[in-house]
Protein backbone atom coordinates (compact mmCIF):
# COMPACT_ATOMS: atom_id res chain seq x y z
CA UNK A 1 0.00 0.00 0.00
CA UNK A 2 1.08 3.72 -0.20
CA UNK A 3 2.03 6.52 2.13
CA UNK A 4 0.51 9.59 2.45
CA UNK A 5 2.53 12.77 2.01
CA UNK A 6 2.07 16.31 2.81
CA UNK A 7 1.84 17.80 -0.56
CA UNK A 8 2.41 21.69 -1.19
CA UNK A 9 1.00 22.72 -4.92
CA UNK A 10 1.48 25.71 -7.04
CA UNK A 11 -1.95 25.76 -9.02
CA UNK A 12 -3.34 28.16 -11.59
CA UNK A 13 -5.98 30.60 -10.05
CA UNK A 14 -6.71 32.83 -12.95
CA UNK A 15 -6.05 32.97 -16.66
CA UNK A 16 -3.45 35.71 -18.00
CA UNK A 17 -3.93 37.90 -19.88
CA UNK A 18 -0.16 40.27 -20.59
CA UNK A 19 2.63 39.36 -19.12
CA UNK A 20 2.03 36.76 -16.03
CA UNK A 21 1.62 37.85 -12.23
CA UNK A 22 2.13 35.96 -8.57
CA UNK A 23 -1.90 36.72 -8.48
CA UNK A 24 -2.27 34.14 -11.35
CA UNK A 25 -1.15 31.89 -8.98
CA UNK A 26 -2.04 29.81 -5.58
CA UNK A 27 -0.36 28.11 -3.11
CA UNK A 28 -1.98 24.84 -1.83
CA UNK A 29 -1.54 22.04 0.84
CA UNK A 30 -3.03 18.56 0.13
CA UNK A 31 -2.35 14.62 0.53
CA UNK A 32 -1.06 12.72 -1.86
CA UNK A 33 -0.67 8.49 -2.21
CA UNK A 34 2.44 6.76 -3.06
CA UNK A 35 -0.21 4.03 -4.14
CA UNK A 36 -0.08 2.85 -7.92
CA UNK A 37 -2.74 0.67 -8.71
CA UNK A 38 -1.94 -3.05 -9.90
CA UNK A 39 -1.32 -2.75 -13.88
CA UNK A 40 -0.71 0.68 -14.00
CA UNK A 41 2.58 2.41 -15.20
CA UNK A 42 3.52 5.00 -13.17
CA UNK A 43 6.31 6.81 -10.85
CA UNK A 44 6.15 8.29 -7.54
CA UNK A 45 8.59 11.43 -8.20
CA UNK A 46 9.75 14.10 -4.92
CA UNK A 47 10.21 16.66 -7.07
CA UNK A 48 13.99 18.14 -6.44
CA UNK A 49 14.11 21.28 -9.02
CA UNK A 50 11.64 23.44 -10.91
CA UNK A 51 12.55 24.71 -14.83
CA UNK A 52 10.90 28.47 -15.08
CA UNK A 53 10.84 28.14 -18.89
CA UNK A 54 8.88 30.92 -20.88
CA UNK A 55 7.01 28.64 -22.61
CA UNK A 56 4.85 27.75 -19.72
CA UNK A 57 3.04 31.40 -20.30
CA UNK A 58 1.04 29.61 -23.46
CA UNK A 59 -0.28 27.46 -20.91
CA UNK A 60 -2.07 29.83 -18.53
CA UNK A 61 -3.87 31.69 -21.76
CA UNK A 62 -7.61 30.67 -21.93
CA UNK A 63 -6.74 30.64 -25.43
CA UNK A 64 -5.73 27.56 -26.67
CA UNK A 65 -2.49 28.11 -28.97
CA UNK A 66 -1.48 24.34 -28.59
CA UNK A 67 -1.12 23.22 -32.00
CA UNK A 68 -2.20 19.49 -30.23
CA UNK A 69 1.03 19.82 -28.79
CA UNK A 70 0.53 18.66 -25.21
CA UNK A 71 3.73 20.92 -23.82
CA UNK A 72 1.46 24.13 -25.00
CA UNK A 73 -1.97 22.62 -23.60
CA UNK A 74 -3.63 25.54 -22.25
CA UNK A 75 -4.37 24.05 -18.39
CA UNK A 76 -7.65 24.16 -16.46
CA UNK A 77 -8.15 26.61 -13.81
CA UNK A 78 -7.72 24.73 -10.60
CA UNK A 79 -5.15 22.41 -11.80
CA UNK A 80 -1.41 21.81 -11.06
CA UNK A 81 1.16 23.64 -13.08
CA UNK A 82 3.60 21.55 -14.85
CA UNK A 83 6.60 22.17 -16.49
CA UNK A 84 10.64 20.82 -16.95
CA UNK A 85 11.75 19.40 -13.62
CA UNK A 86 14.40 16.88 -11.74
CA UNK A 87 13.26 14.54 -9.26
CA UNK A 88 14.04 11.36 -7.48
CA UNK A 89 11.70 8.23 -8.04
CA UNK A 90 10.09 7.18 -4.66
CA UNK A 91 7.95 4.53 -6.39
CA UNK A 92 7.59 3.03 -9.93
CA UNK A 93 6.03 0.42 -12.16
CA UNK A 94 8.31 1.18 -14.83
CA UNK A 95 11.30 -0.62 -15.25
CA UNK A 96 12.91 1.83 -16.72
CA UNK A 97 12.83 4.58 -13.18
CA UNK A 98 13.96 2.76 -10.62
CA UNK A 99 13.32 3.90 -7.36
CA UNK A 100 16.35 6.06 -5.69
CA UNK A 101 17.15 7.17 -8.89
CA UNK A 102 17.23 10.86 -10.16
CA UNK A 103 14.64 11.61 -13.64
CA UNK A 104 14.07 15.07 -15.41
CA UNK A 105 11.28 15.72 -17.13
CA UNK A 106 7.59 16.90 -17.81
CA UNK A 107 6.50 17.07 -13.38
CA UNK A 108 4.04 18.81 -11.59
CA UNK A 109 4.62 22.19 -9.67
CA UNK A 110 4.03 20.57 -5.85
CA UNK A 111 6.57 18.44 -3.98
CA UNK A 112 5.29 14.81 -5.15
CA UNK A 113 3.80 13.86 -8.42
CA UNK A 114 2.07 10.66 -9.57
CA UNK A 115 2.44 10.35 -13.17
CA UNK A 116 1.07 7.54 -14.88
CA UNK A 117 2.81 6.82 -18.68
CA UNK A 118 5.00 9.74 -18.10
CA UNK A 119 5.49 10.61 -22.07
CA UNK A 120 8.55 13.02 -21.63
CA UNK A 121 10.40 11.78 -18.42
CA UNK A 122 14.68 10.24 -18.68
CA UNK A 123 16.57 8.69 -15.95
CA UNK A 124 19.90 11.11 -14.96
CA UNK A 125 22.87 9.11 -16.26
CA UNK A 126 25.60 11.54 -14.57
CA UNK A 127 25.00 12.78 -11.23
CA UNK A 128 28.57 13.89 -10.84
CA UNK A 129 27.50 17.58 -12.14
CA UNK A 130 25.00 19.64 -10.45
CA UNK A 131 21.43 18.09 -10.85
CA UNK A 132 19.79 21.26 -11.65
CA UNK A 133 21.92 21.47 -14.83
CA UNK A 134 19.12 19.05 -16.27
CA UNK A 135 16.55 22.23 -15.98
CA UNK A 136 18.89 23.53 -17.66
CA UNK A 137 22.33 23.34 -19.90
CA UNK A 138 21.56 19.57 -20.03
CA UNK A 139 17.67 19.60 -20.19
CA UNK A 140 15.45 20.82 -22.86
CA UNK A 141 17.30 24.40 -22.68
CA UNK A 142 20.39 23.06 -23.51
CA UNK A 143 19.46 21.57 -26.50
CA UNK A 144 17.66 24.00 -27.88
CA UNK A 145 21.01 26.06 -27.75
CA UNK A 146 22.22 23.06 -29.65
CA UNK A 147 19.94 22.68 -32.02
CA UNK A 148 19.37 26.24 -32.81
CA UNK A 149 23.08 26.15 -33.48
CA UNK A 150 24.21 23.24 -35.17
CA UNK A 151 21.06 22.26 -37.60
CA UNK A 152 18.88 25.34 -37.69
CA UNK A 153 21.36 28.00 -38.94
CA UNK A 154 24.49 26.23 -40.60
CA UNK A 155 26.62 28.63 -38.84
CA UNK A 156 29.95 28.68 -40.22
CA UNK A 157 33.53 29.80 -39.13
CA UNK A 158 34.17 33.17 -38.88
CA UNK A 159 30.41 34.33 -39.46
CA UNK A 160 28.48 36.73 -37.54
CA UNK A 161 26.15 35.41 -34.96
CA UNK A 162 23.23 37.65 -33.12
CA UNK A 163 21.40 36.34 -30.29
CA UNK A 164 18.88 38.28 -28.10
CA UNK A 165 18.05 37.37 -25.10
CA UNK A 166 22.09 36.58 -24.50
CA UNK A 167 22.12 36.28 -20.64
CA UNK A 168 19.01 34.13 -20.20
CA UNK A 169 19.32 30.30 -20.16
CA UNK A 170 19.18 29.45 -24.16
CA UNK A 171 21.21 32.98 -24.78
CA UNK A 172 24.27 32.40 -23.21
CA UNK A 173 24.62 28.53 -24.37
CA UNK A 174 24.03 29.48 -27.64
CA UNK A 175 26.26 32.55 -27.69
CA UNK A 176 29.37 30.07 -26.41
CA UNK A 177 28.07 27.61 -28.53
CA UNK A 178 28.51 29.53 -31.46
CA UNK A 179 32.20 30.87 -30.22
CA UNK A 180 33.14 27.25 -30.03
CA UNK A 181 32.37 27.47 -33.69
CA UNK A 182 34.91 29.96 -33.90
CA UNK A 183 31.70 32.83 -34.73
CA UNK A 184 32.10 36.57 -34.13
CA UNK A 185 29.46 36.25 -31.80
CA UNK A 186 27.34 39.73 -30.18
CA UNK A 187 24.09 39.46 -28.02
CA UNK A 188 21.64 41.79 -26.45
CA UNK A 189 20.31 41.82 -22.78
CA UNK A 190 18.20 44.55 -20.39
CA UNK A 191 20.63 45.64 -18.12
CA UNK A 192 24.16 47.00 -17.78
CA UNK A 193 25.24 44.13 -15.47
CA UNK A 194 24.29 41.56 -17.79
CA UNK A 195 26.08 42.89 -20.91
CA UNK A 196 28.96 43.04 -18.55
CA UNK A 197 28.72 39.80 -17.70
CA UNK A 198 28.25 38.63 -21.23
CA UNK A 199 31.41 40.27 -22.63
CA UNK A 200 33.77 39.70 -19.49
CA UNK A 201 32.36 36.27 -18.37
CA UNK A 202 31.00 34.39 -21.45
CA UNK A 203 32.99 35.51 -23.95
CA UNK A 204 30.70 37.33 -26.58
CA UNK A 205 32.68 39.46 -28.86
CA UNK A 206 30.49 42.40 -28.33
CA UNK A 207 26.94 42.61 -26.46
CA UNK A 208 24.79 46.22 -26.06
CA UNK A 209 22.22 47.31 -23.57
CA UNK A 210 18.37 47.10 -25.71
CA UNK A 211 16.88 48.94 -23.47
CA UNK A 212 19.01 52.03 -23.83
CA UNK A 213 20.38 51.94 -27.14
CA UNK A 214 19.04 52.62 -30.11
CA UNK A 215 18.63 49.17 -31.69
CA UNK A 216 19.62 50.28 -34.92
CA UNK A 217 22.23 52.39 -34.07
CA UNK A 218 23.49 49.48 -31.45
CA UNK A 219 23.17 46.80 -34.50
CA UNK A 220 25.21 49.29 -36.90
CA UNK A 221 28.16 49.37 -34.39
CA UNK A 222 28.32 45.86 -32.97
CA UNK A 223 27.80 44.10 -36.62
CA UNK A 224 28.89 46.97 -38.83
CA UNK A 225 29.30 44.37 -41.90
CA UNK A 226 26.06 42.88 -40.81
CA UNK A 227 24.86 39.61 -39.44
CA UNK A 228 24.78 36.31 -41.15
CA UNK A 229 23.00 34.55 -38.55
CA UNK A 230 20.12 35.76 -35.91
CA UNK A 231 19.17 33.04 -32.81
CA UNK A 232 15.95 34.45 -31.98
CA UNK A 233 14.16 34.58 -28.58
CA UNK A 234 12.40 37.88 -28.89
CA UNK A 235 10.32 38.83 -32.05
CA UNK A 236 8.16 42.07 -32.43
CA UNK A 237 10.32 45.11 -33.11
CA UNK A 238 13.47 43.76 -32.56
CA UNK A 239 12.94 40.80 -35.40
CA UNK A 240 11.91 44.20 -37.54
CA UNK A 241 15.40 45.81 -37.33
CA UNK A 242 17.20 42.90 -37.47
CA UNK A 243 16.07 41.96 -40.87
CA UNK A 244 17.56 45.36 -41.75
CA UNK A 245 21.36 44.09 -40.60
CA UNK A 246 21.23 40.64 -41.68
CA UNK A 247 23.56 40.02 -44.67
CA UNK A 248 22.57 38.40 -47.97
CA UNK A 249 22.01 34.32 -48.01
CA UNK A 250 21.76 35.00 -43.72
CA UNK A 251 19.67 32.74 -41.45
CA UNK A 252 17.20 33.29 -38.98
CA UNK A 253 16.79 30.57 -36.54
CA UNK A 254 13.19 31.49 -34.98
CA UNK A 255 13.56 30.15 -31.40
CA UNK A 256 10.90 32.26 -29.31
CA UNK A 257 9.60 35.62 -29.36
CA UNK A 258 9.01 36.27 -25.36
CA UNK A 259 8.08 40.16 -26.46
CA UNK A 260 4.89 38.89 -28.11
CA UNK A 261 3.63 35.94 -25.75
CA UNK A 262 1.55 37.98 -23.62
CA UNK A 263 0.30 40.11 -26.85
CA UNK A 264 -3.13 39.42 -27.78
CA UNK A 265 -2.51 41.73 -31.07
CA UNK A 266 0.95 40.89 -32.30
CA UNK A 267 3.46 43.40 -33.45
CA UNK A 268 3.14 43.03 -37.36
CA UNK A 269 6.41 42.77 -39.00
CA UNK A 270 6.75 45.26 -41.68
CA UNK A 271 10.49 44.20 -43.07
CA UNK A 272 9.72 40.73 -44.28
CA UNK A 273 10.42 42.00 -47.94
CA UNK A 274 14.13 41.41 -47.10
CA UNK A 275 13.62 37.78 -47.01
CA UNK A 276 13.18 38.08 -50.87
CA UNK A 277 15.65 40.96 -51.16
CA UNK A 278 18.39 39.08 -49.47
CA UNK A 279 17.80 35.74 -50.10
CA UNK A 280 17.15 34.96 -46.23
CA UNK A 281 16.12 32.01 -45.12
CA UNK A 282 14.13 32.49 -41.97
CA UNK A 283 12.95 28.79 -39.90
CA UNK A 284 11.05 28.25 -36.53
CA UNK A 285 11.89 25.05 -34.63
CA UNK A 286 10.53 23.66 -31.43
CA UNK A 287 11.57 21.68 -28.43
CA UNK A 288 8.06 19.99 -28.93
CA UNK A 289 7.81 18.25 -31.96
CA UNK A 290 11.67 17.80 -34.14
CA UNK A 291 14.59 17.21 -32.09
CA UNK A 292 14.37 14.60 -28.88
CA UNK A 293 16.25 12.05 -30.95
CA UNK A 294 19.15 14.30 -30.49
CA UNK A 295 19.38 14.72 -26.97
CA UNK A 296 21.79 11.21 -26.32
CA UNK A 297 24.12 12.84 -29.14
CA UNK A 298 24.16 16.12 -27.06
CA UNK A 299 24.17 14.87 -23.61
CA UNK A 300 27.57 12.88 -24.45
CA UNK A 301 29.32 16.19 -26.36
CA UNK A 302 28.11 18.64 -23.26
CA UNK A 303 28.91 16.42 -20.36
CA UNK A 304 33.02 16.59 -21.19
CA UNK A 305 32.63 20.48 -21.60
CA UNK A 306 31.12 20.77 -17.94
CA UNK A 307 33.76 18.42 -16.60
CA UNK A 308 36.92 20.25 -18.42
CA UNK A 309 35.57 23.89 -17.36
CA UNK A 310 35.04 24.62 -20.94
CA UNK A 311 31.55 26.49 -20.63
CA UNK A 312 30.33 28.93 -17.75
CA UNK A 313 27.13 28.57 -17.00
CA UNK A 314 24.79 30.60 -14.84
CA UNK A 315 21.29 29.28 -12.83
CA UNK A 316 19.62 32.13 -10.78
CA UNK A 317 18.17 29.70 -8.29
CA UNK A 318 15.08 30.47 -5.97
CA UNK A 319 14.52 28.28 -2.80
CA UNK A 320 10.92 26.91 -1.88
CA UNK A 321 7.96 25.95 -3.86
CA UNK A 322 6.38 28.77 -2.42
CA UNK A 323 8.95 31.40 -4.52
CA UNK A 324 7.95 29.82 -7.82
CA UNK A 325 5.24 32.01 -9.15
CA UNK A 326 7.74 35.12 -8.43
CA UNK A 327 10.90 33.32 -10.10
CA UNK A 328 8.79 32.63 -12.85
CA UNK A 329 7.02 36.20 -13.78
CA UNK A 330 10.29 37.59 -13.10
CA UNK A 331 11.77 36.42 -16.70
CA UNK A 332 9.27 39.00 -18.01
CA UNK A 333 10.96 41.15 -16.67
CA UNK A 334 14.16 39.98 -17.09
CA UNK A 335 15.22 39.80 -13.31
CA UNK A 336 16.90 36.29 -14.33
CA UNK A 337 20.62 36.49 -14.84
CA UNK A 338 21.35 32.64 -16.51
CA UNK A 339 18.46 30.28 -16.45
CA UNK A 340 15.53 30.62 -13.32
CA UNK A 341 15.13 27.71 -11.26
CA UNK A 342 13.41 27.02 -8.39
CA UNK A 343 14.58 24.66 -5.65
CA UNK A 344 11.97 22.64 -4.15
CA UNK A 345 13.60 21.15 -1.63
CA UNK A 346 17.01 21.70 0.69
CA UNK A 347 18.76 18.81 1.16
CA UNK A 348 19.72 17.29 -2.76
N1 LIG B 1 11.72 26.70 -29.63
C1 LIG B 1 11.99 26.02 -28.55
O1 LIG B 1 11.94 24.81 -28.54
C2 LIG B 1 12.38 26.75 -27.30
C3 LIG B 1 12.87 26.04 -26.18
C4 LIG B 1 13.29 26.77 -25.06
C5 LIG B 1 13.18 28.15 -25.04
N2 LIG B 1 12.67 28.80 -26.13
C6 LIG B 1 12.59 30.26 -26.17
O2 LIG B 1 13.89 30.77 -25.91
C7 LIG B 1 13.80 32.03 -25.24
C8 LIG B 1 14.67 32.00 -23.98
O3 LIG B 1 14.20 30.98 -23.11
P1 LIG B 1 14.98 30.75 -21.73
O4 LIG B 1 14.36 29.60 -21.07
O5 LIG B 1 16.43 30.72 -22.00
O6 LIG B 1 14.61 32.05 -20.92
P2 LIG B 1 15.60 33.20 -20.42
O7 LIG B 1 16.27 33.78 -21.61
O8 LIG B 1 16.47 32.63 -19.36
O9 LIG B 1 14.60 34.24 -19.75
C9 LIG B 1 13.78 35.02 -20.54
C10 LIG B 1 14.49 36.34 -20.92
O10 LIG B 1 13.73 36.99 -21.93
C11 LIG B 1 13.99 38.37 -21.90
N3 LIG B 1 12.70 39.10 -22.01
C12 LIG B 1 11.61 38.97 -21.23
N4 LIG B 1 10.61 39.77 -21.67
C13 LIG B 1 11.10 40.41 -22.77
C14 LIG B 1 10.57 41.37 -23.68
N5 LIG B 1 9.31 41.83 -23.57
N6 LIG B 1 11.37 41.82 -24.69
C15 LIG B 1 12.62 41.37 -24.82
N7 LIG B 1 13.19 40.46 -24.00
C16 LIG B 1 12.43 39.98 -23.00
C17 LIG B 1 14.68 38.67 -20.57
O11 LIG B 1 16.06 38.87 -20.86
P3 LIG B 1 16.70 40.35 -21.10
O12 LIG B 1 17.18 40.78 -19.78
O13 LIG B 1 17.77 40.08 -22.08
O14 LIG B 1 15.57 41.20 -21.64
C18 LIG B 1 14.54 37.36 -19.79
O15 LIG B 1 15.61 37.14 -18.94
C19 LIG B 1 12.32 32.27 -25.01
O16 LIG B 1 11.84 33.07 -26.08
C20 LIG B 1 11.73 30.88 -25.08
O17 LIG B 1 10.37 30.88 -25.40
C21 LIG B 1 12.27 28.13 -27.24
Amino acid sequence: MGKKYANKQVLLKSYVEGNPSEDDFELKMSYTSSHIPHGSNAVFLKNIYLACDPALRFRLSADDLSDNIDLLKSFNLGSVIEGFGVAKVIKSTIPDFEEGNYVWGVVGWEEYSMIENPKVLFTIKYTDVPLSYYVGILGMVGLTAYFGINNMSSVKAGEVVYKSTAAGGVGLLAGQFAKMMNCYVVGSTSTDEKVDLLKNKLGFDDAFNYKKEDLGEALKRVCPNGIDVYFENVGGAMLDEVILHMKSHGRIAVCGMISQYGLKEKYGIQNLFHLITKCIRMEGFSANTNYWKLYPQYLEWAIPLIRDNKIVYFQDIAKGLESAPAAFTGIFHGKNIGKAVVKIVADE
